[in-house]
């Protein structure tokens, strides 16, 4: 069977990877390449999706599935999706409204949007974007800044603008190799949303390196308590992929962990995280809540991830570019059509609510170690 042809505007998008097309349209091959790639040889971010795609579903028939609810909670909030946006830096690229749109879009559609410490707008101004399109929890994603007083005054801010989790992404203590972006020269931005930043810090032009210069290299477990000290907010640690490492996180008291490889952006040659997510889930075994992110573009990826064990997903690129594709309305065409496919994928695997996604939902032939699909 042939490709089919490209969508040619949002109407005719019909599934995630539709957006890239329509979003590479309109935005230059710099931008395109910053969204679109990974680190090193992307070995990781190529994993991340043929992984998930090896899954495959065990129905069970004869069951009333006339309605059919995919709304769940996430840290005891409702939500309507198990699936919500992961944090993006710099959505200025995609769209001149950046988070607000993404985070209006999100709101309407009751889904969950996780703000990057790196976001083009403040903070302040995107919970009041979002509080006035609809109701959904928002998350505040940190990168520890080298000034520590930096990301004190973040999370005071961020939880007096009703963000209700503080996500620690623990996989940045130095920046990807992103060759695309060193090839491509792509400019950084000369403004940050939440802060100012002094010509000095951006001196090496080349945005992965920006962030790796802001980020603190001697950040710790340790440092859980400081940041547990600044705020009542419960704190997700985003980046784990190992059993040892959750057990540290549950340890400390954390409320979620997101299983993610960044989106094979940071360390190539990590494994794909639905491989890893068992793992996790058997180390945490009910303590917190577990999500995943890293390659989710389908209905029947989500299904596959909460069969694993995690309580939801995240997704990154493809709401990017559905930003770029078509703003605010992109971003929430994006939605509508990944809500219809876990709504339409429950139905047809015979349940009626995310909580009954079990692992005899994958039907699975037995991997060489006995671990996953072979
Ligand atoms: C353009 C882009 C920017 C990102 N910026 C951040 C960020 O600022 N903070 C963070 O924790 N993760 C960041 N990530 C990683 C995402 O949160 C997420 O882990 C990843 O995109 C998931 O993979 P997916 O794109 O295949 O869905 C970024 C990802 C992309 C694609």
């Amino acid at each position: 069977m042939s490709e089919p042809s490209p969508p040619s505007d949002l109407a005719q998008a019909r599934r995630l990877d539709d957006f890239e097309s329509l979003a590479r349209a309109r935005m230059g091959r710099p931008e395109h390449d910053y969204i679109a790639g990974g680190a090193d040889d992307e070995l990781t971010m190529a994993d991340n999706r043929a992984a998930l795609r090896r899954w495959r579903l065990r129905p069970r028939v004869l069951v009333d599935v006339k309605t059919v609810d995919a709304s769940t909670s996430f840290l005891g909030q409702p939500v309507s999706l198990p699936a919500g946006i992961a944090p993006m830096a710099f959505q200025h690229f995609a769209d001149a409204d950046a988070e607000l749109a993404t985070a209006r879009a999100a709101a309407a559609a009751g889904v969950l949007f996780c703000l990057s410490t790196m976001s083009s707008r403040a903070l302040e101004e995107v919970a009041e974007a979002a509080d006035e399109a609809g109701s959904a929890p928002r998350w505040f994603q940190l990168y520890v800044h080298r000034d520590r007083r930096r990301s004190e005054e973040l999370v005071r801010r961020a939880a007096a603008a009703g963000y209700s989790a503080i996500v620690l992404t623990v996989d940045f203590p130095v920046a990807g190799n992103r060759e695309r972006d060193l090839r491509n020269g792509l400019p950084y931005p000369q403004a940050f949303g939440n802060f100012e930043v002094s010509p000095a810090e951006v001196t090496d032009g080349v945005l992965a390196a920006v962030i790796g210069g802001f980020t603190d290299a001697t950040l710790s477990w340790d440092d859980i308590d400081w940041l547990r000290g600044l705020s009542d907010l419960p704190i997700v640690i985003k980046g784990i992929l190992s059993g040892e490492d959750a057990e540290q996180a549950v340890e400390r008291g954390v409320a979620g962990i997101v299983v993610s490889n960044h989106g094979g952006r940071q360390l190539d040659r990590l494994p794909a995280t639905i491989d890893v997510l068992p793992e996790v889930v058997q180390a945490v075994d009910g303590r917190a809540e577990v999500y995943l992110d890293s390659g989710i573009s389908r209905g029947t990826d989500v299904l596959v991830a909460l069969a694993l064990g995690a309580r939801g997903v995240f997704v990154g690129r493809p709401i990017f570019f559905a930003l770029g594709a078509g703003g605010e309305q992109g971003v929430s065409r994006a939605l509508d059509l990944l809500g219809a496919e876990v709504r339409r994928d429950m139905a047809l695997l015979g349940v009626t609510d995310p909580a009954q996604l079990v692992r005899e939902h994958l039907w699975r032939r037995q991997g060489p170690d006995g671990s996953g699909p072979g």
